[in-house]
C-alpha cells in the first residue's frame, strides 16, 4: 500500500521541479514576485516586510492595501452567478505544495470578472483569515488567484467557517486539504484527493459576492488586484481545521487600512517620532 503513493508523490515532485520557473510555463509568477524571504513573525513579519527589500515599499505606503475589514454598506456586491467560474475536475488528484508561507493548489480553471476574463492559477489558504467581515474574522479564507494575459490580477476569496451539526462541509474543499498532513515542510508536494468544483461553483453562484481594489496580501503588496470576497461561508469539519492550522500555523497579514486612507504603518510611523 506505501509503495504507489509515495512513487506517485516522486513523479509529481520530478514533475513540478522540470516546469518551475520556466517562462512557458511560470511555477508561480504571483509569489515569484515577493522580494525578500518574508513571513508572519518578528522583523520577517508584516509589521517589516517593507524593511526587507526597497522593492516593498508598497506594504507600509500603499493606501490600497488589502486585507480589509468589509463594512456591508461601504463596498460594491455583485452576484456570485456573473462569474462564470469554470474549474475543470481533477479525478486524480492536483499538485499541492508547501510554499513556505502557505500551501498551493495548482489548477487550470477560469472567470468573468467586470467582462474580463482571467485565468485560474492556483488557490491557497491562510488561517486565520485575512479579510473580515463587520470585522468578524473566519478560522480560513481560501484565494483563488487568477491573471489575465497582460498580467491583471483578480482573487476570489472564500471565507471558512467550521462546520457545526447542520453545516454542509465543502467537499472540494475537504478533498483539497485531506492530504495536508504530508506536507509539512517548504517545499513538500504531495496530490489532493479527486477534486470536484461543483459544490464550490454552486456556493459561488449562489452568494453576493464585496468587491474592491486592493493589493496582495503578501511582498511586494503590489496593488491594482481586483479582489472579490463572497459574503457567505463554506465549510470545513472540525478535523480539516486541526490539520490546516497544524501545517500552516499562521500566515494573515493583520487588516489594513480603509482603502484610500494613509497606510496604517505609514501613520504609526508618524506617531512613533512624537514619542518623547
Ligand atoms: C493547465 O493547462 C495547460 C494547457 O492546457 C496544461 O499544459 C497544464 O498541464 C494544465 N495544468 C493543470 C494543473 O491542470
Ligand atoms: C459588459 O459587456 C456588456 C455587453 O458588451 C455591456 O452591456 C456591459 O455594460 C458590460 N459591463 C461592464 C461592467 O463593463
Ligand atoms: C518534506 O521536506 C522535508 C524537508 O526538506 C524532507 O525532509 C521530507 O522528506 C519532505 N517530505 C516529503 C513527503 O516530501
Ligand atoms: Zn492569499
Amino acid at each position: 500500500m506505501k509503495m504507489i503513493p509515495s512513487f506517485l508523490s516522486f513523479a509529481a515532485l520530478a514533475s513540478a521541479a522540470c516546469h518551475y520557473g520556466t517562462t512557458l510555463a511560470p511555477r508561480d509568477s504571483i509569489v515569484g514576485r515577493a522580494k525578500g524571504k518574508f513571513g508572519y513573525d518578528g522583523l520577517q513579519g508584516p509589521i517589516n516586510w517593507h524593511g526587507l527589500s526597497p522593492g516593498n515599499a508598497l506594504c507600509a505606503r500603499g493606501e490600497s492595501q488589502s486585507p480589509v475589514n468589509i463594512v456591508p454598506s461601504d463596498y460594491d456586491t455583485v452576484s456570485g452567478s456573473s462569474y462564470n467560474l469554470e474549474i475543470p475536475s481533477y479525478p486524480d488528484g492536483a499538485e499541492i505544495e508547501n510554499i513556505g508561507t502557505g500551501v498551493q493548489v495548482y489548477v487550470n480553471g477560469s472567470a468573468t470578472i467586470d467582462n474580463t476574463t482571467y485565468a485560474l492559477r492556483q488557490y491557497h489558504f491562510h488561517t486565520p483569515s485575512e479579510h473580515r467581515i463587520e470585522n468578524e474574522y473566519y478560522p480560513v479564507e481560501v484565494h483563488f488567484v487568477m491573471q489575465t494575459d497582460d498580467e491583471s490580477l483578480a482573487v476570489i476569496g472564500f471565507m471558512i467557517e467550521v462546520a457545526a451539526d447542520c453545516d454542509t462541509p465543502s467537499e472540494v474543499m475537504t478533498a483539497s486539504l485531506r492530504n495536508i498532513g504530508e506536507i509539512p515542510s517548504t517545499g513538500n508536494i504531495t496530490t489532493t484527493e479527486p477534486l470536484d468544483f461543483s459544490d464550490l461553483q454552486s456556493h459561488l453562484a449562489e452568494s453576493e459576492v464585496f468587491t474592491y481594489g486592493g493589493s496582495l496580501t503578501t511582498p511586494p503588496c503590489d496593488e491594482g488586484v481586483a479582489w472579490n470576497v463572497v459574503a457567505d461561508p463554506i465549510f470545513v469539519d472540525v478535523s480539516t481545521f486541526r490539520a490546516v492550522k497544524a501545517v500552516l500555523k499562521f500566515n494573515s497579514r493583520h487588516t489594513q487600512n480603509v482603502p484610500g486612507h494613509v497606510n496604517v504603518i505609514e501613520s504609526a510611523s508618524k506617531a512613533f517620532d512624537n514619542l518623547l
